[in-house]
């Protein structure tokens, strides 16, 4: 492809993540199946405009999301399956939140953090996104199902990779609705959990079902990682807390969990790691998100995890990776 193709696709991921947004937020695929159905009849489904509706659909059956027939009519394909608000390992609330207000008003700010090397969440909110969160219980939900639906996908993987069995007590710190810990209590049965996350998270996460089937082993406690982890645990679970964070927040959250390690306790980290290689792969792209959205969060290398945890007065024992994105990073007091 010629270099001004090249780059003009590239360019060109904006309209379609965006088209992702609408359709996710639409519910288009809600009314949809491997059976085609016309866009005339999409459009009266989610409240939208049908021609509109059709360029949108279009560009995206071009990009492999939705297969198009003659007579302007769609049917899934197996990327727009996930867009299905009850799929097995829906990305539906992912998709929403790409396009929320928050998001591209933060995103708009991109120049700046290159420039500062401050986020684009506070130069727009004035606050960091788990404060404006907390004002905005509807950015909030969302956010959170989109959390869950994707723990929900990368949960198996974890389980599948990594063997909890000599755990008795494990802390989820920070562990949203608990999608996670739910899927590792259900595999281990003589397992006790804690999910710990902030009040306004942990008063919503006791409404979901993901804990049918842990027969009251999970212990639902509210609080600041900041200022304290939960006690009597033997291994303390973090997946996708510390790319949120600062190097000095990273140092902070693990110093107040190494405090409550016990003899052979463990810190599981569930996180992506960046390859020291160049290339184009997943961590690159999401750190890029973080870089904009978080308060000093950043996708980090083995090494940088490995300096990481020796600041708090841990060690990285071992990198488990999954069948998924994320690996299981493994550490103990030093
Ligand atoms: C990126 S989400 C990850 C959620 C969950 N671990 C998962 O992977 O699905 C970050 C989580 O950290 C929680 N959090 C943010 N600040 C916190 C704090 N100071 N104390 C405890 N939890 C906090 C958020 O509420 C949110 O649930």
């Amino acid at each position: 492809m010629p270099p001004q193709a090249a780059l003009l696709q590239l360019f060109f991921g904006k309209q379609i993540a965006y088209c992702l947004s609408a359709v996710a937020s639409l519910g288009v695929a809600d009314h949809m199946g491997r059976t085609p159905v016309s866009v005339d009849a999409l459009s009266e489904k989610v409240g939208a405009h049908a021609p509109s509706l059709y360029r949108v659909m279009r560009l995206l059956a071009g990009a492999g999301v939705f297969e198009e027939l003659p007579e302007k009519r769609f049917a899934l394909t197996p990327l727009s399956e996930l867009l299905k608000t009850d799929a097995e390992g829906s990305l539906r609330y992912l998709a929403i939140i790409w396009g929320e207000d928050w998001s591209t008003r933060a995103m708009a700010e991109i120049e700046g953090c290159v420039r500062s090397g401050r986020d684009g969440v506070t130069a727009v909110f004035g606050k960091n996104i788990f404060e404006v969160f907390a004002e905005h219980p509807d950015w909030a939900r969302k956010f959170q199902r989109a959390m869950s639906s994707f723990s929900a996908s990368a949960g198996p993987a974890v389980v599948k990779a990594y063997d909890f069995s000599e755990i008795r007590r494990l802390a989820d710190v920070g562990g949203g609705h608990g999608m996670l810990l739910a899927s590792i209590l259900k595999q281990y049965p003589s397992m006790h959990g804690v999910l710990f996350d902030l009040p306004e998270v942990i008063a919503g996460a006791p409404s979901s079902n993901h804990f049918d089937g842990c027969n009251g082993r999970v212990q639902m406690e509210p609080g600041t990682f900041f200022e304290r982890v939960p006690s009597g645990c033997d291994a303390y679970l973090l997946k996708h807390i510390i790319h949120d964070w600062s190097d000095e927040h990273c140092r902070k959250i693990l110093s107040l969990v190494r405090d409550q390690l016990p003899t052979g306790g463990r810190v599981l980290l569930c996180e992506m790691v960046v390859p020291a290689e160049p290339g184009m792969v997943p961590s690159k792209a999401l750190d890029i998100e973080m870089l904009v959205m978080t308060p000093g969060g950043k996708e980090r290398t083995r090494q940088e995890f490995a300096e990481l945890f020796a600041s708090a007065g841990l060690r990285l024992v071992r990198v488990v990776p999954t069948d998924g994105p994320l690996c299981v990073l493994e550490a103990r007091s030093a």
